[in-house]
């Protein structure tokens, strides 16, 4: 999508179609429908008085062949009230005007931007851009023409100010992210296997001025990753360790950020297989594992001044005649011994030592992102990421960033008399703690690895993927959260 400010007024900016919001409960246009020229302000107060524009959230009203404009039509988006209008309803309502127009043939739009300021413009372009993504890719008849090739910035005579400009960029560099986030998801699992994940990190790495390295499965072994062994050693896949390095020079040894993302390629359960109804949905158990990388490719180029380093264990959990078996007792990287009582809770054990690997990489912080259980998801359903920490400051800076970058995210407990669920008779730890609480103790779980290190879990079991088509966004992927972790490592300390 080619993204442009255009500075002639409004009425003589000639585009496909003008896209302008409007606020609900007003009685004159409201927000950027202001902006129009008199004649055309007047019809839209009459469609109001008609109760035909009310400015309800993504109501859209087509006005076609507006008098008094260049533009062959203009597009009028319920933006809700005044009082909840902020930049990630924003974001919201340009993706629905993206989604609408490119359903009906537009390939261009201009949006009337309130004011030159750089405040709008960074939530329109990352809405415009993750709106104009579909999972289709396999289809052989797809939509493929129904895409927005230009979308102007109308500033209605102003020039944009530099930070305007620059947010212009920051919007492009974080939407991309995030819809790369997207397409390493929507691969199924037979194009999208450990090694495939490593050569897409590799090539994302190479293209941004990224350190990459892979290890295989001897180096895993030689590392003493018991843990993720135990999980890889049942497929005939190939496990990876993908480790990404941002290095910024002149920056302090500490600190270092490490993120570490779940990448299993595919979760069949393992022997303690999975029912067959919806298993498919297992493809996208590498989500957290996507995240980090978008996130990486977002840092690559937005070059904030604070190291980073990412860790991806990618293997398949898969039942076979090598396969971990329940009752089996791993011993982790750290030393702990795990026995297992669930070869489905997988994602908690190749966690652990990637956050192992992580702290003797030097990383000082550390934050992770897994689809890690299906608790999270009748917690918290399809729209809030579960936020799990011991360190309330950490804590608070996700949940912040995540306000900020329009992903939503709500923090649940962590608490030592949660540790009795997951004792072992016979090792230290076990890999379940039941059915009650299991996003908690699945998290706590991961937690024991993090050891002093601060640390923040984020199940995103819920928010990987939409079940629904919004008017913003495709159904499928949501390349949650790459937005978030963006946020803070630009905003790093803060
Ligand atoms: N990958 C799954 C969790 C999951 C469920 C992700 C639904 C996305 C959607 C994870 O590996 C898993 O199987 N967790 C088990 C843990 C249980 C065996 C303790 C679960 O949640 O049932
Ligand atoms: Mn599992
Ligand atoms: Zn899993």
């Amino acid at each position: 999508m080619n993204i442009e400010f255009r500075t002639e007024p409004l009425a003589q900016l000639a585009c496909s179609a003008l896209v302008v919001y409007s606020f609900e409960g007003s009685t004159n246009a409201g927000g950027t429908a202001e902006l129009l020229p008199a004649e055309i302000k007047a019809l839209l107060e009459e469609l109001r008085a008609g109760r035909e524009l009310t400015g309800k959230p993504f109501e859209f009203t087509l006005v076609h062949r507006p008098a008094g404009l260049a533009a062959l039509k203009l597009l009028v988006v319920g933006a809700g009230k005044k009082e909840k209008f902020n930049g990630s309803q924003l974001r919201r309502v340009a993706g629905a005007a993206v989604r609408y127009l490119r359903a009906r043939g537009i390939h261009d739009l201009a949006w009337a931007l309130d004011g030159g300021d750089g405040d709008s413009v960074q939530p329109v372009v990352e809405g415009a851009i993750a709106a104009d993504y579909d999972a289709d890719r396999y289809r052989t008849e797809r939509d493929n023409d129904k895409r927005i090739d230009r979308l102007a910035l109308a500033t209605g005579g102003a020039n944009p100010k530099d930070a305007a400009k620059a947010a212009l960029d920051r919007g492009r560099i974080i939407a991309e992210a995030q819809n790369f986030a997207r397409d390493l998801v929507n691969e199924p699992a037979n194009t999208m296997t450990p090694t495939i994940l490593a050569d897409r990190a590799k090539d994302m790495a190479a293209r941004f001025g990224l350190d990459c390295q892979i290890l295989g499965s001897k180096e895993i072994q030689d590392l003493k990753m018991g843990a993720f062994w135990g999980v890889a050693q049942g497929s005939d896949e190939p496990a990876k360790m993908i480790i990404l390095r941002y290095t910024p020079s002149d920056t302090p040894e500490s600190p270092v950020v490490g993120l570490v993302g779940k990448g299993i390629t595919f979760d069949t359960g393992g022997i303690s297989i999975k029912p067959a109804e919806n298993m498919h949905e297992m493809k996208t158990d590498m989500a957290g594992g996507a995240a980090m990388l978008g996130a990486m490719q977002a840092i690559a180029q937005l070059k904030p001044r604070v190291r980073v380093v990412a860790i991806v264990p990618a293997t398949e959990n898969m039942p076979s005649g090598n396969a971990y078996k329940p009752g089996d007792v791993l011993t982790s990287m750290s030393g702990k011994t795990i026995e297992i009582l669930n070869t489905d809770a997988e994602g908690r054990l190749v966690l652990a030592d990637a956050l192992t690997y992580a702290k003797q990489l030097g990383c000082t912080v550390l934050i992770d992102a897994a689809t890690l259980t299906g608790a999270v998801t009748i917690a918290l359903g399809n729209i809030s990421t579960g936020v799990f920490g011991w360190n309330q400051e950490w804590v608070n800076r996700i949940l912040a960033s995540a306000a900020a970058a329009g992903e939503k995210m709500w923090q649940m407990p962590v608490d030592d008399d949660y540790r009795e669920q997951y004792k072992s008779m016979i090792a230290d730890l076990a890999n379940t703690g039941g059915r009650y609480g299991g996003a908690i103790t699945a998290a706590m779980f991961v937690g024991e690895f993090a050891g002093d290190t601060p640390w923040v879990h984020l199940d995103i079991a819920g928010t990987r993927w939409s079940n629904e088509e919004k008017p913003y966004l495709a159904k499928g992927p949501t390349g949650a959260p790459v937005r978030t972790l963006v946020h803070l490592l630009t905003t790093f300390p803060g």
